[in-house]
């Protein structure tokens, strides 16, 4: 989603406007804006591209110097027009933007329904605005951080009151928001690019911290009421790097971003006690979860590759029968799908025809389907019995990396909600997977570091013709991804073996200075991944090994270069391998020139079968 706000002396549709077609990039199925008119409180919206909305506003604009706009990628409640923001109450009054989510947002719904408030969205954002409303008693400020205390969850509100028409006020929780200082005009925005023709004086906000703006200045504060000052950072991106947040490509952008996509994949779907996980968006019940005899996990890409690991968790926490396929095979192989399948999609697009195909053939033979998506509102999203959407946010790169790790943590969180109905595993093995769950993005932050090594190692690999990943278990799924990226992106051969196969055939491929990169995290596994590296070593094997941090001295000895990652239980370990191979893949084709994040003949979606 995106966010821009404007108060000033100038004319603020068209600003507005501006500033939403420059988060165009970011995707998202509908817009709207808010302006203080000679009527008041006045909103446009709808849903569809930005186009729609300038047509409706080219007729019967809204005249007025201060607003607030937003353009939706739907998080909660489908495209459409009334769930479009901004919202408002039922007073109109009231206005509001809103990035993130309220993860409470059903509990204060409720209390605001017995109240007698009307609400006509399925958004959490109108639960704000009748919040906020409910909170009003003079003083906006106060309201919203009253609100604001109330509220659970990541988010970035701009929020307007036709009572105090002179004041814009913005609140950033962990969902990024910027104020762009200009003179006698300031703005407030998602992300720089909404706001960068304007000015490039902007204040950063941090969690917990607001905005209040007026024509002539910032106020800036705590969501407690404490004063705070801050050092105004002057933006000297130009457009281009400012939509990519100054990482030189979206696909770095999109891998710098895993640890929040983590978080947000997380994000309110454990019990308060960390003890269990409960997944309050799937209708599916404990007496159809009992039935279930196998699953079927179908995909296309990295999602396939997703689907990977997504059986090995399954198949161990929930201890039920699990097969992948990619979804161009399965239908043409008469699959033996029963009503007691339960058959899961993973699209990060929820748009792609083989995946849809696969989706209506499981509905068709009584089956049903659980899709995990990144996109609400999808095909794929709309047509499966259950979804499980995963916060990546909008990626923009053709390769994926955010979608695919957020996919894993769907996976991770659905098995352990099969594990919790099931009775599959022992509470203390549940609150050991919930605490390295919840540990995995500051893991992923680690490995982030070690960047500048495996830009070198990159280099090197670069000038090779082809290459293998090899690994074990999780790890074999790891190095099949690892494998894909380098692919799609580098342009260099290369396959992923399961470390044992090797020996069976493709042994006969490994010559002296082949680069080979083993991935070697299942410590129940490790002496035989050894002895697989062993025997790509003594024909020539230039091996690189990803391992765990303890045991990489021991793993040194074997291989040439290694990578050590931190150590978390093996089946969340896709979640931390599988980072190093997307730098490594980056870095690969960057030292190629290859277009990072338009590689040749491949698209972000493929919609034909
Ligand atoms: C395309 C993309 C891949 C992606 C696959 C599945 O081929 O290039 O990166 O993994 O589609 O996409 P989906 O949106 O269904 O996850």
């Amino acid at each position: 989603c995106g966010i821009v706000g404007y108060i000033g002396n100038r004319d603020s549709q068209d600003i507005l406007l501006e500033g939403l077609k420059k988060l165009e990039y970011r995707g998202y199925d509908s817009a709207g804006i808010a302006v203080f008119t000679t009527n008041g409180l006045e909103i446009k919206k709808s849903k569809g591209r930005l186009a729609v909305l300038e047509d409706k506003l080219k007729g019967d604009p809204l005249e007025g110097s201060v607003g607030i706009g937003h353009t939706r990628w739907a998080t909660h409640g489908k495209p459409s027009d009334v769930n479009s923001h901004p919202h408002t109450d039922n007073s109109m009054k009231f206005s509001v933007v809103h990035n993130g989510i309220v993860e409470n947002y059903l509990e204060l719904k409720e209390e605001l329904i017995a109240k007698g408030r009307v609400f006509v969205s399925e958004t959490d954002t109108e639960v704000i605005s009748h919040l906020v409303a409910d909170e009003y008693d003079g003083n906006i400020v106060e309201a919203v951080q009253r609100a604001v205390k109330r509220m659970r969850g990541a988010f970035a509100l701009g929020v307007l009151t036709e009572y105090e028409p002179e004041k814009l006020v913005a609140v950033r929780f962990a969902s990024p928001l910027v104020i762009g200082i200009g003179q006698g005009e300031n703005f407030i925005g998602s992300d720089i690019p909404a706001i960068l023709e304007h000015t490039r004086d902007v204040y950063i906000l941090n969690d917990g911290e607001m905005a209040v703006l007026t024509r002539n200045g910032v106020e800036l504060m705590t969501t407690e009421g404490e004063t705070i000052s801050k050092e105004i950072f002057h933006v000297d991106w130009d457009i281009v790097t400012a939509e990519k947040a100054g990482f030189d490509h979206f696909m770095l952008k999109e891998i710098y971003e895993q640890p929040k996509a983590y978080r947000d994949t997380m994000l309110g779907r454990m019990a308060d006690d960390g003890k269990s996980v409960n997944l309050k968006e799937l209708s599916m019940s404990a007496d159809y979860i009992k039935s279930i005899r196998k699953v079927h996990i179908v995909a296309c890409g990295t999602a396939y590759h997703a689907g990977l690991v997504g059986k090995s968790v399954i198949e161990s926490l929930a201890r039920i029968p699990v097969e992948t396929d990619v979804a161009s095979e399965y239908r043409y192989r008469s699959p033996i799908i029963t009503p007691d399948t339960l058959v899961i999609v993973v699209s990060q697009s929820g748009e792609t025809a083989d995946t849809l195909a696969a989706l209506r053939e499981a509905q068709k033979n009584g089956a049903k389907v659980l899709a995990i998506t990144n996109v609400v509102g999808s095909s794929v999203a709309r047509e499966a019995d259950d979804v499980i959407v995963t916060w990546a946010g909008p990626e923009i790169a053709v390769a994926s990396t955010k979608a695919y790790t957020s996919q894993l943590i769907a996976f991770y969180l659905f098995g352990l909600h099969l594990a919790g109905v099931l009775g599959t595993q022992e509470q203390a093995e549940v609150e050991a997977l919930i605490a390295g769950l919840h540990a995995l993005p500051e893991q992923v932050e680690s490995i982030l570091e070690q960047a500048a090594v495996l830009k070198q190692v990159a280099e090197s690999m670069s000038h090779h013709k082809s290459l293998f990943f090899i690994g074990r278990g999780v790890d074999y799924a790891v190095a099949q991804e690892g494998s894909l990226k380098l692919k799609e992106i580098s342009y260099i051969h290369s396959e992923a073996y399961a470390a044992g196969e090797l020996k069976h055939g493709t042994l006969a491929l490994i010559e002296e200075g082949i680069p080979v990169i083993a991935l070697v995290t299942q410590e129940a596994l490790y002496e035989k991944t050894l002895s697989n590296i062993k025997e790509v070593k003594a024909r020539g094997a230039h091996v690189l090994a990803v391992a765990n941090n303890g045991s990489e001295e021991e793993v040194a000895k074997s291989v040439d270069e290694i990578l050590a990652i931190p150590k978390t239980l093996p089946i969340l370990s896709p979640a931390l391998a599988v980072v190093p191979l997307q730098l490594l893949s980056y870095y690969a084709s960057l030292a190629l020139g290859h277009d990072v994040d338009k590689p040749r003949n491949l698209a972000k979606s493929v919609t034909v079968e």
